[in-house]
């Protein structure tokens, strides 16, 4: 294998559209990719044994160790496939990316750090085996992943998916622009996963089950809503989900008042995104204009950080 000094690995965020939590399973889901936000994972040369420099994660690490275990998991693994005996190796992150507020940052971080390993030992990396690898560590960070933020966080595609099917790259031909606000809060993907687990396997199922199908539905009928460019509709579904997801109990007081905010100031429909209980919210409008509304309402609920993101590719909604 060729060795250089320095490789470097990226990667972006990921914005869940519909189908968070119920794409666990078995439902469809529609995310995009955020390159918005992006990281990047640098790999050099080093002459002591291995370090990571995981100042990305500063204040927050304490709280949540399952995230430094799910990056070493992320190294070790990457390292296991290369079968490399020389570990002398200077790691480091550098990102854009909010840490766990729902936009992928764990899934990014390990795509990143795989290709920046892979790259600096000269190894060709498919996407198949990368993803294969990054849900390694994932299961470390969410305890049972569906593989969608790994798939988003890696690809220049809007994914439809339904858990065990291939990743279906998926238009987003919508006149309309989202409106992404973070709560500044962490969120909790992994409890918010684990306790709708819990409740599906517990005493009273039933009610939830038909929780995580009308989010299935909701997806679905999403897809038809983008193809048919009916943003009102596509509101709609989002204004539903997020009910539906109160109900899961992955909502949060934060996340609702923004939410409240974006469909007072005229959002044709606005939802929370990823793993919930912090985090971050979509919301959706027809133009330009009604989306910097939107955003200044969210601004004024207490989102700490705004992005307006022009669906439909190059076109202009207005
Ligand atoms: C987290 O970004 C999305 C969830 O649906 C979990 C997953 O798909 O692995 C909550």
């Amino acid at each position: 294998m060729t060795k250089t000094s320095c490789s470097t690995g990226k990667s972006h965020g990921k914005i869940i559209l519909m189908g968070e939590h119920a794409v666990v399973h078995g439902e469809p889901s529609i995310a995009l990719p955020f390159p918005a936000v992006e990281m990047t994972a640098t790999v050099c040369e080093a002459d002591g044994p291995l370090t990571i420099d995981c100042s990305y994660y500063n204040g927050i690490a304490a709280e949540m160790p399952e995230i430094l275990e799910s990056l070493k998991t992320a190294i070790q693994s990457a390292l296991a496939e290369l079968q490399v005996s020389d570990k002398n190796l200077a790691i480091s992150l550098a990102s854009t990316i909010p840490a766990e507020r729902g936009m992928g940052s764990s899934a990014a971080v390990s795509v990143a750090l795989t290709r920046a390993l892979f790259a600096y030992f000269g190894k060709p990396l498919d996407q198949a085996t990368l993803l294969r690898l990054v849900n390694i560590s994932e299961k470390v960070a969410h305890g049972n992943p569906s593989g969608l933020d790994a798939a988003t966080a890696s690809g220049d595609d809007p994914l439809f998916y339904i858990k065990g099917q291939p990743f279906e790259a998926f238009p987003l031909n919508l006149k309309a622009y989202l409106i992404v606000g973070d709560t500044g809060v962490t969120g909790q993907t992994k409890e918010a996963v684990a306790s709708i687990a819990a409740k599906l396997d517990g005493e009273n199922p039933q009610p939830y089950r038909d929780a995580i199908t009308r989010l299935g539905n909701f997806a679905q009928t999403a897809k038809a809503a983008i193809e048919a460019n009916d943003p009102q509709k596509l509101g709609q579904l989002m204004n539903q989900a997020h009910d539906v997801l109160s109900f899961l109990d992955v909502s949060s007081p934060d996340l609702d008042r923004l939410v409240a905010a974006a469909r007072s100031a005229g959002a044709l429909g606005a939802k929370l995104t990823g793993g919930g209980r912090g985090g971050c919210v979509i919301a959706l409008s027809n133009s330009r204009t009604e989306a910097e509304k939107v955003e200044t309402a969210i601004l004024q609920a207490g989102a700490i950080r705004t992005w307006i993101y022009q669906m439909g590719g190059t076109e202009d909604a207005e």
